[in-house]
């Protein structure tokens, strides 16, 4: 049987992607700081699952947590770096809670798995990014910079795998607005679309083994739009 952690599991897209895995067989990890909701996943999931409780902006526990978890599972062949946040019109305190967790956390966990997967001698990361890592957006600068941090981290951990010679996938998920509490004060959102079925393209993605994915797939066309529109009319946006 296959198996998977995903961190950031306790709701939104993180949450339907662990049910999509169920779908397909997989043994699930399932990690993030909320424990009553990722008890309250486990007990709905039919194939075998494992829980921990761990906090990305506390990088050497949430390591330790995360080692602890591999270990229970007796091995993972994914991890899915999925945790995030996003602060409309952000404060400062905000803006330093975004770069806990979408950088530094991120960055923790996606070293952790990197470490985890060279001892082992094969695996696949992936890191559920953004659209938003595109370009600079004046109403989310930290968040789109944040997605940016981790477009080029996960570039890197992939050239990294191919120098060393060892087999890691290294997937970017970069989804567009997807329906979850994250966005849930937004506005002039467009092409959104339910976690479910964010959570399947995601899956397809992940199965294939790709590189990049764009979710859903209409917004790699989009993307391109969006990094040639000439910047006195991206602005306005
Ligand atoms: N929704 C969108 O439109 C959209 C679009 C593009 C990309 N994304 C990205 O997709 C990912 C999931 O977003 P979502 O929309 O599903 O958001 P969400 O519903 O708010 O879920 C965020 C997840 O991240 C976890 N998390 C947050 N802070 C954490 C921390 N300090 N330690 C561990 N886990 C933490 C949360 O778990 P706990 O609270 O239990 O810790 C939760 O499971 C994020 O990386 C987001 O940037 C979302």
């Amino acid at each position: 049987m296959r198996k998977v952690i995903i961190i950031g599991a306790s709701r939104g897209i993180g949450r339907a992607l662990a049910l999509e895995f169920s779908l397909h067989g997989y043994s699930i990890g399932l990690a993030s700081r909320n424990l009553p909701a990722l008890d309250a996943l486990s007990s709905e999931i039919k194939t075998d699952t494992f829980v921990k409780q761990l906090d990305v902006t506390e990088p050497a526990t949430a390591t330790t947590h995360l080692n602890a978890l591999i270990d229970e599972m007796d091995g993972v062949d994914v991890i899915v770096v999925n945790s995030g946040v996003l602060f409309a019109e952000p404060t400062w305190s905000e803006i330093a809670a975004t770069i806990d967790v979408n950088v530094t956390g991120f960055a923790a966990m996606a070293e952790a798995a990197m470490t985890y997967f060279s001892e082992k001698g094969c695996g696949h990361i992936v890191g559920i990014s953004s659209i938003a890592g595109v370009r600079g957006a004046r109403r989310s600068s930290v968040y789109n910079a944040s997605k940016a941090f981790e477009v080029n981290y996960l570039q890197g951990l992939r050239h990294r795998a191919a120098h060393a010679r060892v087999p890691i996938h290294i997937t970017d998920i970069r989804p567009g607005p997807v329906r979850t509490e994250m966005i849930a004060s937004l506005k002039s959102m467009f092409w959104i679309v339910s976690p479910e079925a964010a959570a399947r393209d995601i899956f397809k993605a992940i199965n294939k083994k790709k590189k990049c994915a764009y979710v859903p797939r209409r917004w790699w066309p989009m993307s391109w739009v969006i990094k040639v529109v000439p910047d006195w009319l991206y602005r306005r946006a």
